[in-house]
């Protein structure tokens, strides 16, 4: 029997894949394919998982920001608010979609490396509830936006607090070399809180850190709160003023292969709240207000890709080629980071997998690959497959390479399906075309 990875998958009475009770053979037949199913109940139990864990070990004084990076659209941002949580958002694109969506904006945290002035006056039009700063530039040209508009946008410093999360023993030494935030050992995040502090039209909240994606072990986690704390407490010991909020990022680690051993979702808030709390009395500091910014951990394991299979060539002593309807354009993580993934027959999901192919796209392109040597049940042509927690960074980092139009995204929730966002058709390939 194929490893599922999460409770919501199941198989039927027929043999077939099943994602929030809904028989994936059916979605396919009513929606075609290829096609994004989200299960809305694994998405919101997902959250919970956070801001349970923020009540139970921290008194609930903190907000998760869902990384809407990982997958966005109308239905998601209603989802997300209905949950009570707020979103990180970086760009104009995910600001407007969160309008739009009638998002609480004070919920809402804007990010970015580099934000324009039209998406700083667009946030600050908006409400939005902080804007994460990442440069001087940008504090600069925010303070000068504000002033222009009679505003005092909230803000919070990107601080790189030298942690590298990915390597096999986490480094917490040197300065991570990153296009984000200002490095601590310089002394550039403590110039910045000083210029920030000095700035009339714009008030410090917080500082934030986001130490890396996918990440299983949760002491990197623990050891950037603690950077972040005695960072905080240099900052009220020199200057005097005692920043209220900390933002912990994203980056928690979820169950791609069967053979993944990520920490429960709960561990995580657990053992960080204790650090938190064990250096605020060190420091005799007010505990800060929590700010996180889950993103994989909510979407992936909420998504499955449903494909069908056109051609299998096999070419002896060498692979299998299944080809599937879709690829890198809807899930460029392959390509893109040699990222594996687990199929199913979706016909036939809980029969053994026994043969190993090679899954390619339709793309021009040899590279275009949804994994290799992967385990899955005999199929040919026509058979419908399912590709397994591609929920985050799959429809968000989808592409029209090839003009290939983008497939729909159908939520289910306990058996019922509706769209989310419909399928493109040839008039959208051309719609911005003069
Ligand atoms: N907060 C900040 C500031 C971030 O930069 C990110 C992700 C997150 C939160 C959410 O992180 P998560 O919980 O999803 O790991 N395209 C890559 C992932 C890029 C992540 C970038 N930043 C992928 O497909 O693996």
């Amino acid at each position: 029997m194929a490893e599922l990875l999460t409770e919501n998958l199941g198989v039927n009475a027929e043999g077939h894949l099943t994602i929030g009770g809904a028989d994936t053979l059916s979605l396919a037949a009513e929606y075609g394919t290829p096609l994004y199913v989200m299960d809305e109940q694994e998405i919101r139990k997902n959250l919970r998982r956070f801001h349970e864990s923020i009540d139970k070990h921290y008194g609930g004084r903190g907000l998760v920001c869902y990384a809407g990076k990982a997958f966005t659209c109308l239905e998601m941002c209603r989802i997300v608010a209905s949950e009570g949580d707020g979103l990180d958002a970086v760009s104009m694109g995910e600001l407007y979609t969160a309008v739009k969506a009638g998002f609480p904006m004070e919920k809402v945290g804007f990010h970015g490396n580099n934000k324009t002035d039209e998406e700083l006056h667009y946030a600050i039009e908006h409400g939005v509830g902080h804007i994460i700063v990442d440069n001087l530039s940008e504090l600069r040209r925010l303070e000068a936006i504000a002033a222009e508009m009679g505003a005092v946008p909230h803000i919070m410093l990107r601080i790189k607090p030298g942690i590298d999360a990915h390597t096999h023993q986490f480094i917490m030494t040197g300065q991570i070399d990153s296009k984000f935030g200002f490095a601590l050992e310089t002394g550039e995040a403590f110039e910045a809180v000083k210029e920030s502090i000095s700035c009339e039209n714009v008030k410090l909240v917080g500082v934030h850190c986001h130490i890396g994606s996918q990440i299983f072990d949760i002491s990197p986690f623990e050891a950037a709160a603690g950077v972040m704390l005695d960072f905080i407490a240099k900052v009220r010991d020199e200057l005097g003023y005692e920043i209220p909020g900390l933002n912990l990022g994203g980056g928690f680690g979820i169950k791609y292969l069967s053979t993944d051993d990520p920490k429960p979702l709960e561990a995580y808030m657990e053992r960080v709240s204790a650090v938190v709390k064990e250096k605020c009395s060190e420091h005799g500091l007010a505990q800060p207000y929590i700010y996180l910014e889950p993103g994989r951990s909510v979407a992936a394991s909420a998504g499955i890709t449903l494909y069908t299979v056109g051609a299998r060539k096999e070419i002896p002593g060498i692979r299998t080629y299944i080809s599937v309807d879709g690829g890198m354009t809807d899930n460029p993580r392959y390509i893109l980071y040699q990222s594996e993934y687990e199929a199913v027959a979706a016909a036939r999901a809980g029969e053994e997998r026994t043969e190993k192919v090679t899954i390619a796209g339709r793309c021009c392109e040899s590279g275009d690959l949804i994994g290799e040597n992967m385990p899955i049940q005999h199929v040919d042509s026509g058979d419908i497959i399912a590709v397994l927690a591609t929920g985050a960074y799959n429809y968000s980092m989808s592409s029209n390479y090839n003009r290939v139009m983008k497939p729909a995204v159908v939520f289910v929730n306990n058996a019922e399906a509706r769209l989310g966002v419909r399928r493109e058709t040839p008039e959208d390939i051309i719609r911005n075309d003069v």
